[in-house]
């Protein structure tokens, strides 16, 4: 497939022209300045990210933009001042961050401290150790952690405060952690679905309640399942759930966390993000879109094409990193679009499909969002809004509920009394909300009736016709 090249000029114009319509558009920017800089138009790049910084002033991914381009500039004080002046972490942009740390310390003779940073990268990201560094600099490709002695020059050194941490430990990188999420809720707040949760407690909660059990017959904590079907029916809200019924770290990886212009870069990656959930373990690591990553037949120019797909298949296989304690649960609307080889035994193995509540998880789901609010209990009548609301998505239900609580909110500013929420609020709201669940069946009848090898779709199929037959 022939796509044109990011770096053609008549790209870099049109690229140009929309950001000169959307001049606050931080990623577009980003992307430009990049193909720039990459290009060697240096100091258009340096330009680009400048621009950004006065329209957004103190923007880290600007930031960390502009500092590459004093980087490529050989400019490497100020760059290295920009650096360290960034707050402790840069979001996803930690790695390159770490990266560029390690080469602006080394070129700035603090080789020792640049070196110890590199190690306890290595520690926390293997692949460091494939990068140009070791070779650049004369450094062994696969070091240990740094012996204590550097760790103490690293504490003492004057390089600012991303080096030292408050709460340095040897062994430590979080400064440049991207925020790790520890969901604070469990399967109490998601209504319905009880399937799914079943299949998630045998999978990762109960082998990390009852190790001696799972040993006993061989088994071990995690898998793989995917989830799908139509928006806003909780697949999301329900790996978070997984993660904090657990108390673990939820590892959420989207298309645009591994889709990289530069070829090879998406593989890594990828890779990088799994190894993130292998150090945190136990651990939910959830993929969003996953047929974006792994699409078999649709357009590949989006997404990553066979070696991203090669990638992922031999990271779900445990080739490069065992994935024990890890529960991995991907999120698709889409599953026929999906490579057959992620349903391989060992990789996907369950395909659960994600309904829209029935009337009993519909009830469910509204009581849950209404937990904590002030509601006049004798006039609420659930079951009868969740009587009328067929059709609508979790998302739905807490639209009614938000959109009684806004009008709710309004009303007791203007009168200065608060009211609670009564049944007749709600299903004022829910006249305005649109189940919106219908749309995805229209186009995905027909897709889970083509692909229906083995009765894959059965239950899609089967829901549809239960809801006709109402
Ligand atoms: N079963 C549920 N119980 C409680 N709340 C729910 C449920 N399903 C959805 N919600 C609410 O709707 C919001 C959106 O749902 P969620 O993001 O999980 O949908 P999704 O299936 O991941 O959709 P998409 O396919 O668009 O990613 C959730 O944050 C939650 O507040
Ligand atoms: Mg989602």
């Amino acid at each position: 497939m022939d796509q044109p090249h990011p770096s053609e000029p008549e790209t870099i114009a049109a690229l140009r022209d929309a950001l000169r319509a959307t001049p606050a558009n931080i990623p577009l920017r980003l992307y430009i300045a990049e193909i720039l800089r990459k290009k060697g138009d240096l100091r258009e790049a340096e330009q680009t990210c400048r621009e950004g910084l006065r329209l957004h002033s103190g923007h880290e991914k600007l930031k960390l933009g502009l500092a590459q381009c004093f980087y490529a500039q050989q400019r490497y004080r100020e760059a290295l001042v920009l650096i360290e002046d960034l707050p402790n972490n840069a979001g996803d942009a930690n790695q390159r961050l770490l990266d560029l740390h390690i080469r602006l310390l080394a070129l700035t003779d603090q080789r020792e401290q640049a070196r110890s940073l590199y190690d306890r990268a290595v520690v926390r990201y293997p692949s460091f150790s494939e990068t140009d560094l070791p070779e650049l600099f004369g450094w062994p490709a696969h070091t240990l952690p740094a012996p204590a002695a550097h760790s103490q020059d690293l504490m003492s050194s004057a390089s600012g405060p991303l080096m030292v941490p408050r709460t340095y430990s040897e062994d430590s990188l979080d400064v440049y952690e991207t925020d790790i999420d520890r969901p604070p809720i469990g399967f109490q707040d998601v209504g319905g679905l009880a399937d799914l949760k079943e299949e998630i407690r045998m999978k990762i909660v109960f082998p990390i309640r009852h190790p001696e059990v799972y040993e006993a017959y061989g088994r071990k904590p995690g898998g793989a399942i995917l989830l799908y079907g139509p928006p806003g029916c909780g697949k999301t809200h329900l790996a978070r759930a997984a993660a904090g019924e657990i108390q673990a770290a939820f590892i959420s990886i989207g298309i645009n966390d591994v889709l990289d212009m530069w070829l090879g870069q998406s593989e890594k990656n990828l890779h990088d993000l799994f190894e993130q959930a292998r150090i945190h373990r136990p651990c939910v690591l959830f993929i969003d879109e996953v047929d974006a990553i792994g699409a078999s037949r649709r357009d590949q120019r989006l997404a990553g094409g066979r070696p991203l797909i090669n990638q992922f298949l031999s990271e779900l296989d445990g080739v490069d990193g065992d994935n024990e304690g890890i529960l991995i649960l991907a999120a698709t609307n889409a599953p026929w679009h999906l490579d057959p080889a992620f349903r391989r035994p060992g990789r996907f193995d369950r395909m659960l499909f994600v309904a829209p509540p029935d009337e009993a998880a519909r009830r469910e789901t509204l009581e849950i969002h209404l937990k904590g609010k002030p509601v006049d209990e004798d006039s609420l009548r659930l079951d009868r809004l969740a009587a009328k609301t067929a059709g609508c998505s979790g998302a739905d239900l807490k639209a009614i509920v938000d959109l009684a609580v806004e009008r709710k909110l309004k009303s007791a500013i203007r009168s200065g009394k608060p009211e609670p929420i009564s049944g007749r609020d709600l299903s004022r709201a829910a006249r305005l909300v649109r189940p919106s669940t219908e749309e995805w069946f229209a186009t995905a009848r027909e897709s889970a009736a083509d692909a229906n090898h083995g009765g894959i779709y059965d239950p899609v199929l089967r829901y549809l016709k239960r809801r006709s037959a109402q």
